[in-house]
């Protein structure tokens, strides 16, 4: 019997071109490069400049994963943006995506899963292509995290920064369903609203009708990241009836080299097989993930018909992984 897989059939990505470094914040907040950089594993980040929004950055991204997938516009049946922050509270980032490059008029909205966005959405639209209700997706990771960014708070401003990452994916229908075909092979997503005090902004639309600023208890979000992490890659392996040994590489969320150490350390994965941004991007939140796979994509060292990783947790807690043959 066949199934209906997902495969990435291209990626992309844009950084802003300004480049903020820990030396920089050393001006701005009462902080050090060494601090910064032997905590959360950051030398670096990209900061967008006023007029650049998170749709241009969207945009940028997801013509550079057309390009590389051999595709135009109007052969995406439907966008989905994960994103935290949108241009304005509505319409969504993906119908400018839709409008710019020309996408059909399938499916076409963001999901707001903050740091899990991508895998979140990811998710989605792979439930798209299986259902039959779209042949390619694009699916898109993009974040201004310097907008919400509260820049006298050293806990916060010296970790989040911009950018955006794309995929396309799109339906192969002969699959026979095995670890060995490509596609997305599983979606795994879990959150849990009792920690949503942990990681918020401080305001909302409806609530006091400011988009609001970052606020994180960065200890209390560090162990459940180590701890939700490390059960959902264990359920990847379990679910999947896998070793670690046979995935190829890790591409986790990049928000502190320590999370990543630790979730490649419980998969028991030398640091060489896990792609790793988090020192020249900082945390882009849904962007991290998507970044990061163009990057290893994109560089040559992943490569066709390897098996990778991806898991992200954030603000919710949400958390999240799948299991892509790529
Ligand atoms: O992407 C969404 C999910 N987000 C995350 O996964 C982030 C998870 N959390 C983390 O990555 C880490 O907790 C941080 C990098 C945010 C912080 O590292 P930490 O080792 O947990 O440090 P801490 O918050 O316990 O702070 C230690 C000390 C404190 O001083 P006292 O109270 O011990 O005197 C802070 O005030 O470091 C101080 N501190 C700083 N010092 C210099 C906090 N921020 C800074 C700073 N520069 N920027």
């Amino acid at each position: 019997m066949t199934i209906t897989r997902s495969v990435i059939k291209g990626c992309g990505s844009y950084l802003p071109e300004k480049i903020l470094t820990n030396h920089d914040l050393e001006e701005m907040v009462d902080t050090s490069n060494e601090w910064i950089f032997q905590r959360s594993g950051i030398k670096e980040r990209r900061i967008a400049a006023d007029n650049e929004f998170t749709s241009d950055m969207a945009i940028k991204a997801a013509k550079q994963a057309l390009e590389n997938s051999g595709y135009l516009g109007d052969d995406i049946d439907g966008v989905i943006v994960a994103t935290t922050t949108p241009d304005e509270t509505f319409p969504s980032v993906a119908v400018k995506v839709q409008t710019t490059l020309g996408t059909k008029r399938g499916p076409t909205f963001d999901v707001q899963a903050v740091c899990s966005g991508f895998v979140y959405a990811l998710s989605v639209a792979d439930s798209f292509i299986k259902t039959g209700i779209a042949k390619r997706m694009l699916v898109i990771g993009a974040e201004k995290m310097s907008s919400i960014v509260d820049w006298t708070d050293r806990r916060t401003c010296v970790l989040f920064a911009d950018g955006a990452g794309a995929v396309i994916i799109e339906s192969e229908e002969n699959s026979q369903g095995t670890i060995n075909d490509r596609g997305i092979i599983s979606s795994h997503l879990h959150a849990n609203g009792k920690h949503r005090e942990i990681l918020k902004t401080s305001g909302g639309v409806s609530s006091n009708g400011k988009s609001g600023i970052i606020e994180m208890e960065g200890k209390e979000v560090f162990k459940y990241a180590v701890k939700y992490l490390s059960e959902v890659v264990q359920e990847v392996l379990e679910y999947n009836n896998i070793e670690s040994s046979q995935i190829d590489w890790l591409v986790p969320h990049q928000a502190n080299i320590r999370i990543i150490e630790g979730t490649a350390k419980k998969l028991n994965m030398p640091m060489d097989k896990v792609i790793v941004t988090v020192q020249k991007h900082g945390n882009t939140s849904a962007a991290s993930i998507p970044l990061a796979l163009a990057e290893g994509v994109n560089s040559g060292k992943i490569k066709k018909g390897d098996l990778i990783l991806i898991e992200a947790l954030g603000g919710g807690l949400t958390w999240g992984a799948n299991l892509i043959r790529v």
